[in-house]
This record gives C-alpha cells, structure tokens and sequence, in this order.
C-alpha cells in the first residue's frame, strides 16, 4: 500500500480569489493532497479477504497549523481505501471506539441487508461488528460511512468516511489512469465550518443541514497536487452533509466524466461542469500536460432549480477552490481516452413487476417520517420495480437506495443526460421535476432486516426523510427486527 502523503506545516493563510473566506489553494498555505493509504487485508486459506476498520477519536490538522478534535476510521479522520475485486469474499472487523454507538454503511454496494451497516446494525460503544460478503457489481468507486439513527450526519461530519474501490475484468481492461495515488487520485470533498479555536462548529446553520464556508479535501484545506502525468483521473465523492458542488476547472477546460456512482459509462462524456450532490460520485479523466489548473466548485448556472433565495441560502451560488492541480516538467504520458468504456444493459421497465411513486417533502416521503419498526414495502427478489420519484418541496433534496445501482429512464419523461445515463445510486431530485427510475432486486433476500432508501442530505436524513423495504422470496412473509426506539 502507498503511505499517505505526509503534510508540510505552514503558516498563515492567502485570501483566494473566489471567496474571500476560503484560503487558496495556490497560496503560501497550500499543501500536499494526503492520499488516504490502501486498507491492508490478510487473505485466509478459503481466500477471504480480512479487513480491520476502528472508529476513534482523535486530532487532526484540516487548518494548517491548528489542532481539530475529529473521528476517523484507523486514524484521526476519513478512512483506509478499501479496495476488492468483483467475485472476492471479504469480512470485516469493525470496533467501536467512539464515545457513542455508530454504524458502518458500505454506500452503493449491493451487500445482504443484514450487513448493510444501516440503522439496524448498531455497534454499540466498545463492541465489535464483523460483516462480510462476496462483492458481485461492476467495478466502481463506492464509499462507507456511519448512519446511525438520527446521527449520520454528526458523525460524518466529524470526520467518519472512505472510499470503496471495486475492481472487475472492465476497469482492469480499459485504458485510463489506473495507478493509485500517482494518476488515479481519490478526492473526498466536505465542506466545515470551525471556530475562532479550530474547532469544527457543529451548528445547523440552514434547513439543509451544516453548511460550511470552508472546503477540506481529503481531511485539509488549500491541497495541491504535483500531477506526474499527462492526464490524471479524480474519483470524487461529495462527503458533505448538505452542500452540493457544480464541478469545473478555473480555466473551463474540457474534461471527461468516465464513472458515475455504480461503475463506468458506455463512453467518456465531454464536460466543462459535473454535477454532485451529498453522497454522489465521479470520476473524470483531466489532462494537466503543460499547464496547471484549479478544481473548483462554481455556481449552478440554474440555481440548481431553486429559487434564487433558496439557491443562495443553500450555497448552491458559491464558489470555492478546492484542488490545485500542478503540472509536472517532464510528465509521463498517458494513453489517449477509449472511445468506449464498459456495456451497461438497459433494465426493460416494460418488464416492472411493481410501480412505485415517492414523493419527498418537509423530512418526509410519501408523507410519512422514518420508522424503524415500519416496512414501507417489499419488493420481490429477481424482479424490476419502477419508482417515480417527485421533490414537492421548494427545497434541494436528493433520493438514495440502497442494495442496488439503479438506471434513470427519463426526467421529466425526457432521456436523462449522457452524465446521468450510467448506474446511479443517489441522484439529485430539483423541485417539481420528475424522475423515473429503474431497479433490480437480485440475490438477496431477508424476511427480517430491511434497506433504506432516503435523502442523502444527511440533516433530511436524520429528520426521518427515510424509509425502508425488506426484500423478500415470492411468497415469502416478513417478519421484521423491532427495535426498542424509547429513548434513554
Ligand atoms: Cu450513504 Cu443510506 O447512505
Ligand atoms: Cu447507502
Ligand atoms: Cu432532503
């Protein structure tokens, strides 16, 4: 495994040139990208793969030179890169360490629901969890996180996140910058506020959530990165609670959007702008030969559908820096994009053995507050659903499933775009528009422990925008988990 980028400590902080509250990544303050380092694994006689995950408490610098109280898997802040190839068994250990219960989520696997790391499967404080199943999906850039009833978003934000790699015969075949933390970078993006003493401020500012006015990247403010290549690929995740991001360079120059959440996209699609809301990912190829750039969030063009108050409440008008990529001398050159990536098969909605309609307003669905001891509905194992999906709100809010990658089959009954036509995990839902979604249950199924699916705007979250379906056998009958929800 690679060790993670070791940080430089630097003093004071340059004002950027897009907001004057964020420090600039081309300033004097600026330092290396960390890499979160590859999660090491011990592989046992029948070839599973054994995983160590802790979540602890601990201090980190996200300001140059100041201290933060944060939470971290096997460190301070974020997580190992776990990394697993399709058809591998893998298990986890998983203690607790925190001071409170927490669980651990694996966002955008398709994993038994009883490993699923939802609000179910507390690990209580000192105790230990140890999931494992076999990875069967494409490969893609997945992510784990805590959501633990009522407190994901305290516990994200405190620091609780890392990636997921998976790996098949697809993404080891195709042409794109594959060489982890050399041209092939993970980029977790979340946005903090702190106090006058570094502390992370954990006051909710807005009806979105914790919105921060400054940008951390991979667990710090004002990175760069030396790019050694010609052409470097950036696997993004919007860790945030609440802030969406509309990505693009400094330069507008043009990159390619190759993944999106569930894995590879028939084709590379040509940009100047991508799209993410909490808990969405991409990976797009950049060429950097000879000239260096910014990543940057700008403002929606579009307010992002909202109302112009919304849009600026919400941040959506906001710009901040948030990687500075710089061009080596002599770069190593990188190979030319393929002209196609990977073949998706279209799920037939024609063949949907349910319809669905959700609508999401004021911390509901359907008009209805998350239940831990209601099933919402069950689909069929081996069958495809359709789900309508509606925001009524004037708000942003964003729609997440869990246990499958879905297909958007129109918005607004048009086509989706290039970047949305790929497998989807989480989309985000502007006010009033509709979209059709298409989803296969497959593999699983369990009478008793249910997935969720919810926004992913993790204040919504917490509020009880969720819900949840158990995956049955034809025929079969559910005898759900209860939980005690009397507080204590
Ligand atoms: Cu990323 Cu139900 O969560
Ligand atoms: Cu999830
Ligand atoms: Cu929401």
């Amino acid at each position: 495994g690679l060790a993670a980028t070791p940080i430089a400590l630097s003093a004071g902080c340059a004002a950027g040139p897009s907001n004057p509250a964020q420090p600039s990544p081309a300033g004097a303050s600026s330092r290396p990208l960390p890499i979160p380092p590859l999660a090491t694994a011990t592989t046992d006689a029948a070839g599973t793969r054994h995983f160590a995950l802790s979540a602890g408490a601990g201090n980190s610098e996200i300001l140059a030179g100041k201290s933060t109280a944060t939470w971290g898997f096997n460190g301070s802040m974020l997580g190992p890169t776990i990394r697993a190839r399709r058809g591998e068994s893998v298990a986890f250990t998983i203690d607790n360490d925190l001071p409170e219960a927490t669980t651990v989520h694996w966002h955008g696997m398709h994993v038994p629901a009883r490993f699923d790391g939802g609000p179910h499967q507390t690990i209580e404080l000192g105790a230990r969890w140890e999931p494992g199943w076999t990875v069967n999906q494409p490969g893609a850039t997945l992510w784990y996180h805590p959501h633990p009833h009522g407190s994901t978003e305290k516990h994200v934000y405190r620091g609780l996140a890392g990636l997921f790699l998976v790996d098949d015969e697809v993404t080891d075949a195709v042409d794109l910058p594959k060489t982890y933390g050399v041209d092939d970078i993970p980029l977790i993006i979340q946005d903090k506020r702190f106090t006058a003493d570094g502390a992370l401020d954990e006051s909710d500012p807005t009806d979105i959530g914790l919105l921060g006015d400054t940008i951390v990247t991979n667990g710090i403010t004002g990175a760069h990165l030396s790019v050694s290549t010609e052409k470097v690929r950036l696997r993004i995740l919007n860790g945030s609670s609440g802030r969406m991001y509309n990505l693009g360079f400094s330069d507008d120059r043009e990159f390619h959007l190759v993944a999106s959440d569930g894995g590879l996209l028939t084709a590379p699609v040509p940009l100047t702008r991508v799209r993410l809301s909490p808990g969405e990912r991409a990976e797009i190829v950049v060429a950097v030969n000879g000239s260096n750039t910014l990543l940057r969030a700008m403002p929606y063009e579009d307010n992002a559908g909202l109302d112009r108050g919304d849009a600026a409440a919400f941040g959506v008008q906001d710009s901040f820096d948030i990687l500075e990529l710089r061009a080596g001398k002599n770069p190593t050159a990188s190979a030319a994009l393929p002209a196609s990536l990977a073949t998706i098969a279209r799920l037939d909605p024609a063949a949907a053995a349910a319809e669905r309609s959700f609508e999401l307003q004021w911390f509901m669905i359907n008009g209805a507050q998350m239940d831990m001891n209601r099933i919402d509905f069950s689909p069929t194992v081996d069958t495809t659903e359709v789900w309508t999906v509606r925001n009524v709100d004037d708000w942003p809010h964003n729609f997440h499933v869990h246990d499958v990658q879905f297909q958007i089959i129109d918005i607004d009954g048009s086509p989706p775009p290039p970047a949305l036509a790929g497998w989807k995990d989480t989309v985000y839902t502007p006010p009033g528009v509709r979209f059709r979604l298409a989803l296969r249950f497959t593999e699983y199924s369990d009478p008793t422990y249910p997935y969720m699916y919810h926004c992913h705007l993790l204040l919504h979250e917490d509020q009880g925008m969720m819900g949840q379906f158990l995956v049955l056998e034809p025929g079969q009958r559910p005898t759900p988990m209860t939980m005690d929800m009397t507080m204590t």
